[in-house]
């Protein structure tokens, strides 16, 4: 284990589902922040010289034969400490505290009490202060030397601390924002009492993965498979930059991409950014394949067959490949976890699409896996990708496909494309674009009579679609002012052949998706 090139806060790491989140939020405040296995014995952890070190919260229970401890040595390095749920238990227990399961698991808000103003913990957190509990164990008994400085109505020992040594610990979760103050605990702690340097930023976390990589990959090749996406476009940009040709990059136009996606993608990196892209033109394979067929399973598992057979056949002529790059994102590490811990290969945009072929043995490249979608935006900006790709709404693995709903035919998706273009165009023109999470077009298989001219008309109804969402898990219905909806209808009904009926789709998810299929 080295020592990092900045100020570091260690996260320990007790399979808290927030570890990442701690460690985001110290970068927020740009501090470098690592996040390691609670196992690390102690004099890795001091090798590593960090400013301060975070224990994580934990699913395990601290009064649980073989759950999970850090080596008790972390507590004789002079280095500050702050635990949190999980963390604070296990520091209580370990250094002669005790833990208790009370009745009730106690999960929600709760107000805090301040009872030391001049703890250096907490400093400038207001009195019944906004807390995020979630534990099913408390303590009960506070080991020797320390004090308690908060408490909450169903939890005498919130916040308690050992000023002396430097450790403090924290029932409730300052990661979250339901923790109205949590951004001033956790400064607190790493800026006033561990005093870390605020040196880390972007451009610091491309050096340090640029560095990575090359370790890593040393001569060999990589192959990277690009969707159009934010997520594969910057993981490809920051491998090119400390490997440049022993990256070659597959693009598969699967047909079901939007108005004018395939040239754009083909511009931006085989011209701007000499990347070696290799362009696989399967529309005519996808179409045949999905001829007849509107069953929404059906179709992905086709989309998905198709796209896996044509991205190994181009891997099979891009020569020797030692490496897979994949643009995952933490929340996708999260969201994929095997219960085994194992990594395992699979194509991010098309999950499951099952194990390798025999004769294609890689290893997996992911140097986005520990940020969100947001600090990945942050980073293509510093690598210089344009802003309009940068903040791209998500877009589905299986494109067009499934917004098609019904038959996927080259007209209806010629249709769809047309209307999606006018859509995202006249949310851009009206500058909402940045407030939506995602904006979407489908073509419904319902005909029904219009008029236009003098003429009836018997076409297809398309269906808009903007959600405001956090991770895509919930999302509301966006409201647009009602000009900007008139414009898009007018437009489409217009401009779009094959289209004579305009809906604004207003389900929030649940119970709908965010996605027609
Ligand atoms: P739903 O429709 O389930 O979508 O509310 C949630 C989010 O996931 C995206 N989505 C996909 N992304 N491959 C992807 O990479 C897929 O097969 C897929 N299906 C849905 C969807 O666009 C939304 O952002």
């Amino acid at each position: 284990m080295q020592q990092f090139p900045h100020d570091t806060i260690i996260v320990l790491d007790f399979g808290a589902q927030y570890s990442q989140l701690i460690a985001r939020r110290v970068r927020e405040m740009n501090v470098y922040s690592q996040i390691v296995p609670f196992t690390t014995p102690a004099a890795d952890l001091k090798a590593m010289q960090p400013k301060g070190i975070i224990f994580s919260g934990g699913p395990a229970s601290v009064r649980a034969e073989n759950s999970p401890r850090p080596d008790a040595g972390i507590y004789d390095l002079g280095i500050p400490i702050l635990g949190i749920c999980y963390g604070l238990q296990v520091m209580s227990i370990q250094n002669g505290g005790s833990v208790e399961r009370p009745e009730k698991r106690e999960y929600g808000f709760a107000d805090l009490t301040v009872l030391k103003k001049d703890s250096s913990l907490l400093k400038g957190v207001s009195q019944n202060s906004r807390l995020w509990m979630s534990h099913g164990d408390s303590v009960c008994a506070i080991p020797e030397g320390f004090e308690k400085t908060g408490s909450t109505p169903n939890c005498p020992y919130t916040v308690i601390e050992n000023d002396e040594k430097h450790f403090y610990g924290v029932q409730f979760h300052p990661e979250v924002v339901h923790t109205t103050e949590g951004k001033t605990f956790l400064e607190n702690f790493v800026l006033g009492i561990c005093k870390a340097k605020q040196d880390w930023d972007m451009g610091s976390f491309i050096a340090t993965a640029v560095e990575e990589i090359r370790e890593k990959v040393g001569t060999k090749q990589v192959l990277c498979g690009l969707s159009g996406g934010v997520d594969s476009a910057v993981a490809a940009v920051l491998i090119h930059k400390a490997i440049g040709d022993q990256l070659v990059c597959v693009f598969v136009n699967n047909g079901l991409l939007r108005k004018g996606e395939a040239d754009m993608v083909q511009k931006l990196f085989r011209d701007h950014y000499n990347i070696r892209l290799q362009y696989a033109d399967a529309e005519q394979a996808f179409l045949s394949a999905l001829k007849g067929v509107s069953e929404p399973e059906a179709k992905r598992k086709i989309i998905g067959k198709v796209f896996v057979d044509t991205f190994y056949d181009e891997a099979r002529h891009a020569g020797d490949i030692s490496f897979l790059a994949q643009g995952t994102l933490y929340p996708d590490v999260i969201e994929s976890k095997s219960p085994s811990g194992g990594p395992s290969a699979t194509i991010k945009s098309h999950h499951n699409v099952g194990g390798l072929p025999e004769d294609l043995k890689w290893d997996l490249l992911e140097p986005l896996r520990e940020l969100f979608k947001d600090e990945v935006r942050d980073l293509g900006r510093e690598l210089g990708l344009p802003e309009e790709m940068v903040s791209r709404h998500p877009f589905p693995g299986p494109g067009l496909g499934v917004r098609c709903v019904g038959e996927v035919t080259k007209e209806r998706l010629d249709t769809l494309r047309d209307v999606d273009a006018i859509f995202i165009d006249e949310i851009r023109k009206a500058g909402l674009y940045n407030d939506i999470w995602q904006a979407l077009a489908c073509l419904l298989p319902v005909k029904s009579v219009g008029v236009q001219g003098d003429e009836r008309t018997y076409e297809e109804v398309c269906s808009l679609r903007a959600v405001t969402s956090e991770d895509a898990m919930t999302a509301d219905w966006f409201r647009f002012p009602p000009d900007v909806l008139q414009r898009a209808s007018a437009r489409i009904c217009n401009e779009v052949q094959g289209v004579n009926r305009v809906l604004y789709d207003i389900t929030s998810k649940p119970p709908g998706t965010i996605e027609w299929e």
